[in-house]
């Protein structure tokens, strides 16, 4: 790692075309005319912007600047980061800043947030956890995993933090042409204006996370509900979330938890043991194995001192209604008012065939080939790239398969089939969902369960292999123990419970250092507890993996 001064060093000598504004950013924005924009300051072969420092990003820096030095060609990689720091939603709000609704946190993470799939499992290939660390770490360990990852692969140089992408316009045409991309950052050198940066890129690979803009249901009646005076009592609030931080704040209330994803099962069983909690489950999801709450169906709406569910029950003296429901799908700067690359419309008419512009209707952004490569006919495909939109996946292990298939692509567009093929492709796909029942435009990027998850990645990297573009070392990316560690991940969370309950952890995780030996102790774990669970007649609870999603 570097101190400050080397990093400022970097920054300057970087020859980053900085200009000092003498203008607010926005107006900035739309003043500044297409000509303002220069190209890039290197002489290098390919310039390349990536949006976004949590795991997506990072994974397609590595991998970018890996496929580069393979072939021997030099590429410029700058990753730009807004937040202070790498991680994404692993790097909590600031201390002492507690964002308040309008304004959005930066990140949906909490004190007591500990990851739900095992550290194995959710790795960078071949980059394990220290030796030591919990088998379900906290944020703030997931959170220095990434950053340890860009120091030990050197990713510092390329990554910038505190700087914000504003906007990215493509310049061009479907053969040929550049980003245009405003950045800002804080002042330098005591400065009181903002940076601001604007300047071509050949290639943009979006990492900028799903898990930032909320998805809030509305219903009739709650302006009142929320308005209803209580002489001696706080006011009522519904929130989402992405605001959740301490339980203690909702000791002795009465709580409506919405929503049986992660978020919502994880909220429900800290919030449960000091409050009476509402679950609303949908369907035949359930609540968290273990907590202390009471099941309700959907919500039909609320009245001035309750809330009515669809089977016609009411609660009443509700003090506070959590939404974990989930979060849109948005990119603020490929869209409107700073960009027109992608139209945001929950109620978008065209589909992947008659779609001229990439859109999100904020489930799914199409069309996209493989999750990945903008098939909308105004820009290149190559020249757009998403990383990590798949939902209910392992992300860093899914993320570098992506960032692998993207630098290859990039190094080789003619490793991707044709436009008219990849539309065709992605034609089946959707046809397949509505075949099996789906609406394709409401799954969006949310995978039907882990079969086609480690299926998904396996195909990426196969197809590399295939173009002869990697080795075929004739294996499956995805290793069987971490296939075993996703679809068996509830037992060796079991397992794992009652390893700390006896105060074993230390003596399993003794000599537990490489990437092979953690798969072992995975493995341990699962036969110990299934063995454990059949001895004592206790069926496995069938948690569906759709329950990963936040
Ligand atoms: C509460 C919660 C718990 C979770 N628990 C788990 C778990 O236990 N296990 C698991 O595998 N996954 C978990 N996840 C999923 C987690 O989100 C993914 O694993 C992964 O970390 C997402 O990485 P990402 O890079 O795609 O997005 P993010 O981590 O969201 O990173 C995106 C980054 O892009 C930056 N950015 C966005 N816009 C801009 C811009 N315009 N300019 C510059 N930078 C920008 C953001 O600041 C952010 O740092 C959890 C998610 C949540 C919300
Ligand atoms: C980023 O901004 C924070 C303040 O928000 C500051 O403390 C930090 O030093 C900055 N980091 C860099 C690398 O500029
Ligand atoms: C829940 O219902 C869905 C379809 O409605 C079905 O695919 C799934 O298997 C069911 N899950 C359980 C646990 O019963
Ligand atoms: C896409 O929309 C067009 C126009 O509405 C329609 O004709 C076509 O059948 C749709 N395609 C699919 C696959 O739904
Ligand atoms: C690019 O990919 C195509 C398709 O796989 C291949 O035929 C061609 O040789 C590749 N070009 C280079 C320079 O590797």
């Amino acid at each position: 790692m570097f101190s400050l001064p080397v990093l400022i060093a970097q920054f300057v000598s970087s020859a980053l075309h900085l200009t000092l504004s003498p203008r607010p950013l926005f107006e900035t924005l739309q003043n500044y005319g297409h000509q303002e924009f220069l190209g890039p300051p290197t002489q290098a072969s390919k310039s390349i912007a990536i949006v976004g420092g949590g795991s997506g990003g990072l994974a397609a820096l590595k991998t970018t600047l890996d496929v580069a030095a393979e072939i021997n060609e030099d590429w410029e990689v700058v990753l730009f980061e807004q937040h202070r720091g790498l991680g994404g939603v692993w790097l909590p709000d600031p201390p002492g800043h507690e964002p308040q609704p309008p304004e959005l946190p930066d990140s949906p993470t909490y004190p007591r947030l500990i990851v739900n799939t095992a550290n194995p499992t959710m790795t960078y290939p071949h980059v394990p956890f220290p030796p030591g660390t919990d088998l379900y770490p906290g944020w703030d360990v997931t959170r220095q995993y990434h950053v340890d990852f860009a120091t030990q692969f050197d990713l510092w140089p390329h990554v910038r933090l505190n700087h914000t992408v504003v906007s990215a316009q493509w310049h061009g045409h479907d053969g040929y042409g550049d980003w245009h991309v405003t950045v800002h950052s804080p002042p330098v050198d005591g400065g009181s204006e903002d940076v601001v940066l604007r300047r071509t890129f050949d290639h943009l690979v979006v990492a900028n996370g799903h898990n930032h803009y909320p998805h809030i249901p509305e219903w009739d009646g709650t302006d009142d509900w929320l308005a209803y005076p209580r002489p001696g009592l706080p006011k009522r609030e519904l929130i989402h979330s992405i605001y959740y931080r301490d339980p203690e704040r909702y000791r002795g209330q009465t709580v409506v938890v919405v929503g049986t994803g992660a978020s919502g099962r994880d909220i429900a069983l800290q919030v449960g043991t000091l409050a009476t909690v509402y679950q609303v489950v949908r369907g035949n999801k359930t609540t968290t194995p273990g907590a202390n709450v009471i099941e309700k169906p959907e919500i039909a709406y609320f009245t001035s001192d309750g809330i009515v569910f669809v089977d016609g029950s009411v609660v009443e003296g509700v003090d506070t209604v959590v939404l974990a429901t989930g979060y849109e799908f948005r990119v603020p700067f490929l869209s409107a008012p700073h960009a027109s690359t992608l139209v945001t419309d929950p109620d978008a008419e065209v589909n992947s065939t008659t779609a001229e512009h990439l859109t999100s209707n904020l489930r799914y952004i199409y069309p996209l080939h493989q999750h990945i490569f903008s098939l909308a006919p105004s820009v290149p495909p190559t020249a757009l790239a998403f990383i990590g939109l798949p939902v209910l996946i392992a992300n860093c292990p899914s993320d570098y398969a992506q960032g692998m298939f993207i630098g290859h692509a990039l190094a080789n567009a003619s490793l991707l089939p044709s436009r008219e093929e990849m539309l065709q492709s992605l034609l089946e796909r959707e046809e397949h969902l509505r075949e099996q029942g789906w609406d394709p435009y409401f799954v969006g990027h949310r995978l039907q369960n882990d079969n086609e998850a480690q299926t998904y990645q396996d195909n990426l990297v196969a197809y590399l292999k295939k173009q002869g573009a990697i080795p075929d070392d004739g294996k499956r990316y995805v290793e069987p123990w971490r296939r075993m560690g996703r679809e068996q991940n509830f037992l060796i969370n079991r397992g794992w419970k009652r390893i700390k309950e006896q105060g074993d952890e230390a003596r399993w995780l003794n000599g537990v250092r490489t990437e092979n030996q953690w798969a072992a102790l995975l493995n341990k774990i699962a036969e110990w507890q299934s063995r454990w669970e059949k001895d004592h007649g206790i069926s496995e609870d069938i948690v569906s993996l759709r329950e990963y999603e936040w």
